[in-house]
């Protein structure tokens, strides 16, 4: 099997539900491998690490763009990401990431560990509910969806009425972060994106009107006051801060129970010693990772792990299998929470490191030994199935039984 050959494994509908043997075939040919014209794939943790904080490197923003998918303007779904800070360059970029981490404080983020205390009680009070008598339930649809949906809501200032809204239009446009998308994949992210738009229209509205304690406020009080953020950016930044702050925690909380009730021993460490969740919830991001790539592209010839990518190269950073890679981890495909150097790539590094990585952790380290707790008895009930995606790493549906509460 040649490079171009591992690469297409990874990307057929095998390779996006259980990437992981792919990634090792792509290992083979070193941590940087050219895969076909113009096109590199990246599996070493030192060298994605690297790129990842090189300035010589770019995010496909507007103006290259125009260059390769000029219709992208076009498109709802694709001009809200690229307008977003999730996909510019500076300048454009490091103004607006002030901007928005400038609303996103510390503090504000440690005031969510209430809220996430509380909805994930309430949740799992629900979930026990309609377990009882040993019917199975979908921890998905009951716990993994509405816990972040309702955080990340909480923190906009989005009421609790409208949260049902976001969970579809967030999960459509979603779509639009793959690495290749057909026509009518995009045409359903395109619907989504429109939805958000509008919505977030009104609420903009809204919070002028009257502005509130929350996050959107904060950003409409940074555009109007020096037009510092312009009103399309506003908006796309509203929106990817839902689409990034709910489909990704969504999925290290399916992916990490699903590690967990695998590996009943190392669950029942965290049961016992819920104070050691930062340490479970760092290995669990790093085994399977809820973001598995990101994509840059050589603004100049650059040389890393052997290899020459000349200018206008295209990367395939591929975080998951540098979160699993030898040199880096003894033993990668082992689970296990006391690891010397955790530091996995799953929320980047870099300009564009996961503004959102405390309050994903919090949720995590929250709602995790809440559950193990207060549901001594969960299991797995049956087979659980996987999205066919290989950006957003997660499962469509987790079933378990619930037991009896502690
Ligand atoms: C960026 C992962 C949760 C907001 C990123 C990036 C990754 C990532 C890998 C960098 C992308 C790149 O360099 O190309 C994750 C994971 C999460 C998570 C794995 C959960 C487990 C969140 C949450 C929020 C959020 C909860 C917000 C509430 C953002 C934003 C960016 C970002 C705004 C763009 C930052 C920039 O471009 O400067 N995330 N994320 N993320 N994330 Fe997260």
């Amino acid at each position: 099997m040649d490079a171009a050959e591992a690469l297409a494994s990874l990307m057929s509908p095998q390779g996006r539900v259980d990437p992981y043997p792919a990634y090792e075939r792509l290992r083979a040919f070193g941590p940087v491998v050219q895969t076909g014209p113009g096109l590199y794939a990246v599996t070493g943790y030192a060298e994605a690490d690297e790129l990842l904080r090189d300035s010589r490197l770019r995010m496909l923003d507007g103006e290259l763009r125009d260059q390769i998918l000029p219709q992208w303007r076009d498109s709802p779904a694709l001009s809200s990401i690229a307008r977003s800070m999730l996909r510019t360059n500076p300048p454009d970029h490091s103004r607006m990431r002030r901007l928005v981490a400038g609303a996103f404080t510390p503090r504000r983020i440690t005031a969510m560990r209430e809220v996430v205390a509380t909805q994930a009680g309430e949740l799992i009070a629900t979930m026990a509910a309609d377990g009882r008598g040993g019917s199975p339930v979908d921890f998905m649809a009951e716990f993994a969806y509405p816990l972040p949906v309702g955080v990340i809501c909480a923190l906009l200032g989005v009421p609790a009425a409208d949260r049902p809204l976001f969970r579809r239009w967030a999960a459509d446009l979603t779509g639009a972060l793959e690495p290749e998308i057909t026509p009518a994949e995009l045409a359903v992210a395109d619907a989504g994106a429109t939805e958000l738009r509008d919505y977030f229209t009104e609420l903009v509205a809204a919070r002028r009107r009257i502005p509130g304690d929350d996050l959107t406020s904060a950003l409409v009080q940074a555009h109007d006051a020096e037009e510092r953020l312009s009103a399309e950016e506003l908006l796309a930044n509203l929106v990817i801060l839902l689409v990034a702050g709910f489909e990704t925690t969504t999925n290290l909380l399916g992916n990490g129970l699903a590690v967990l009730l695998a590996h009943p021993r190392a669950a029942d460490g965290l049961r016992r010693h819920p104070e050691q969740a930062p340490a479970y919830v760092d290995e669990l991001l790093r085994y399977d990772s809820p973001v598995q790539l990101t994509t840059r592209t050589s603004g100049e010839a650059v040389r890393i792990g052997g290899v020459e990518l000349p200018t206008g190269s295209w990367l395939l950073l591929l975080l998951g299998a540098a979160n699993r890679d030898p040199r880096r981890y003894p033993e990668p495909d082992r689970f296990d929470p006391w690891r010397a150097l955790p530091s996995p790539l799953s929320f980047g590094a870099g300009p564009h490191y996961c503004l959102g990585a405390g309050l994903a952790r919090l949720e995590a380290q929250v709602a995790l030994p809440m559950l193990l707790r207060r549901l001594p008895e969960l299991a797995p009930a049956g087979a659980p199935r996987r999205r066919i995606r290989l950006t957003l790493r997660g499962y469509d549906n987790l079933p378990v039984t619930v037991g009896e509460p502690a």
